[in-house]
């Protein structure tokens, strides 16, 4: 895979982050790992994020939904595809501290011109957007995979990709990401396989006249 020097810088401090967090959370009680979980890059993965931009530029997706930017790190992978296939990434996060440290790791990774980053609340968000989709990156907060969903589903253009992390891990969210999946599967109007890759990936191709 061809990457780029300051796709790679970046991708050095986002890994470097990502191990002192992973010391820092094994000796944290999960009951105090979750009240701080907002301090936590809580990453897709390289497996998921190399799946994904894979993924993105085989399709030659150009309209991608990300909803749950974190600290950017899927951003960054989502980014660098929508530059090979000149489309945009648009992203939604609720923490503007985030938002205001994934702008800059986008921008050091020469990457920004292909992010819109929206701030609130993801649900209002999707409503409000105009655009239709050919990508979409379900990893928010578990319970609201489904009300995402409903928004999302409208906007979808045909033969999009939907991807939706945390299928199989943590245990504590299986209960509402099968929720999702259930819903997913019962449309109709998709193919949706569980891929074991990172944390689980439910990846659903949407077909309108299935
Ligand atoms: C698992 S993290 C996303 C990780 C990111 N996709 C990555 O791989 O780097 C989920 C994010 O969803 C955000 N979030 C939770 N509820 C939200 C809401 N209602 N609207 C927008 N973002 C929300 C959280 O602040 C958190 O940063």
């Amino acid at each position: 895979m061809q990457l780029d020097q300051s796709f790679k810088k970046v991708l050095e401090d986002y890994d470097k982050r990502l191990n002192d967090e992973n010391q820092l959370m094994k000796s944290l009680s999960g009951v105090d790992a979750m009240k701080r979980r907002d301090e936590f890059l809580l990453p897709v993965g390289e497996d998921a994020a190399v799946f994904m931009n894979t993924l993105i530029k085989s399709a030659k997706s150009k309209s991608i939904l990300e909803i749950g930017t974190s600290y950017g790190y899927s951003t960054l992978w989502l980014a660098e595809a929508a530059r090979k296939n000149d489309g945009i990434v648009i992203t939604l996060e609720a923490d503007e501290t985030k938002v205001t440290y994934a702008k800059h790791k986008l921008n050091e990774a020469g990457l920004s011109e292909y992010v819109d980053f929206r701030v609130g609340d993801a649900l209002k968000l999707i409503k409000d957007a105009k655009e239709s989709f050919d990508f979409v990156l379900v990893d928010v907060w578990k319970e609201l995979y489904l009300p995402c969903f409903e928004l999302f589903y409208p906007k979808l253009k045909n033969k999009a990709w939907v991807v939706a992390d945390n299928m199989i891990f943590p245990p504590q969210s299986i209960e509402e990401t099968k929720r999702y999946q259930n819903r997913i599967r019962n449309t109709g109007s998709f193919s949706s396989v569980l891929l074991p890759i990172g944390s689980g990936m439910e990846l659903s191709q949407y077909d309108q006249i299935k």
